[in-house]
């Protein structure tokens, strides 16, 4: 007997990462090929977005996708948050050449509080919540403030674009392939330009990023800035932000939180903070996360902490408690 459906609200499902991610979602990459899929596609309720919706929708009808059990097409937030299981939020604006993500707090971060409030009262109450949108930790933390009858440990926002960018850099500078020889890369703090990509809790083939790589120049200065400015250097270049490679990233998000984490690594999760690291309780902060495979998770206890990691760490930090500040009014 296969399992029972599991009903995925994505918003923003006629965008860029829409595009890329639902057909994988339908062809059972993200809940696993046995596992039924429903999708609630939810859009804005304007002319063209609702059409572009449309077209999708017939894409996703013409892919025969075997576990696509049903599909409803919505602007209407209690509908499409209806019963749902997992609420992927990725409808927002992304920033233009030279912003900053969190130059799009005042016109993102409202977005979440509707969302989390038909969250909160028409999906089901053990639905997790992944929020893309950017400034996705700041937006995560909206969401999770409007749904109170949600636990606070099913919200979270994607840094692990970040982190299999911070693979991909220290796997080519290493020369170390497949990039499965890359482990352990934990990206702390703020899904922004102050992130900080840990290459000394890092392993490649095994060792500690320090001593893969004899070259800390490179790794403190312009690795550590590749991966942060990774984000903008693509909208540079493509005069659009990330797309496949943030759906793809999704996956792997989802697939993470929702199956046990292989012995001895860790994956990036931003979590709502119990303390860990000296993280202000409550922030939405990126830690390394183990998941147990039964739909639980926990911060990854007692990686070491040097006085350099320690700098970047609170640097990113304090650019979420600036954001809160920002939106505070929005925090119900
Ligand atoms: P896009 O402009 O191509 O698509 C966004 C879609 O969201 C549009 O179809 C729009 O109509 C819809 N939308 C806007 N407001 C909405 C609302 N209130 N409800 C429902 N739908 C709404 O943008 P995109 O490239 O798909 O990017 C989406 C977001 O993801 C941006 O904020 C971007 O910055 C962010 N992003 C985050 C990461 C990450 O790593 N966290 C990576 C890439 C992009
Ligand atoms: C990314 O990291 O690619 C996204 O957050 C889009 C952006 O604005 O950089």
């Amino acid at each position: 007997m296969s399992p029972a459906p599991v009903r995925v609200a994505v918003t923003g499902a006629a965008g860029q990462i829409g595009y890329a991610l639902l057909p994988r979602i339908a062809s059972g990459q993200m809940f696993g090929p046995d596992t039924p899929v429903i999708l609630n596609l939810i859009e804005l309720p304007i002319e063209a977005a609702m059409s572009a919706l449309q077209g999708v929708g017939m894409e996703l009808e013409d892919g025969a996708y075997p576990l696509l059990h049903d599909l409803v097409m919505t602007s209407d937030l209690a509908e499409g948050f209806g019963d749902c299981d997992w609420a992927l939020l990725v409808g927002s604006k992304p920033r233009g050449p030279g912003m900053e993500r969190n130059d799009l707090i005042k016109e993102n971060g409202p977005i979440f509080v509707g969302q989390g409030k038909a969250i909160n009262d028409h999906a089901h109450k053990s639905c997790r919540v992944a929020v893309v949108g950017n400034p996705c930790n700041t937006n995560a933390l909206i969401a999770m403030h409007n749904a109170p009858d949600l636990p606070r440990e099913n919200f979270s926002a994607m840094t692990r674009l970040d982190e299999n960018r911070a693979k991909a850099q220290l796997s080519c500078k290493a020369q170390a392939f497949p990039i499965t020889a890359v482990t352990n890369v934990t990206i702390w703090g703020n899904h922004s330009a102050t992130q900080f990509p840990d290459f000394e809790n890092a392993r490649i083939q095994g060792k500690p990023g320090r001593e893969a790589i004899d070259d800390p120049e490179w790794l403190e200065n312009g690795f550590i800035k590749t991966v942060q400015q990774r984000g903008a250097a693509i909208i540079k270049a493509r005069g659009s932000s990330s797309a496949f490679s943030a759906a793809s990233a999704l996956i792997d998000h989802v697939v993470s939180l929702t199956t046990k984490t292989p012995d001895g690594d860790s994956h990036s999760v931003a979590v709502c903070s119990d303390g860990s690291y000296g993280v202000p309780e409550g922030l939405i902060s990126s830690f390394p996360i183990l998941a147990d495979g039964a739909g639980g998770y926990s911060i990854r206890q007692g990686l070491p902490i040097s006085d350099f990691a320690r700098a970047k760490i609170d640097a990113s930090v304090a650019e979420l408690q600036a954001e809160r500040d920002v939106i505070k009014e929005l925090l119900g």
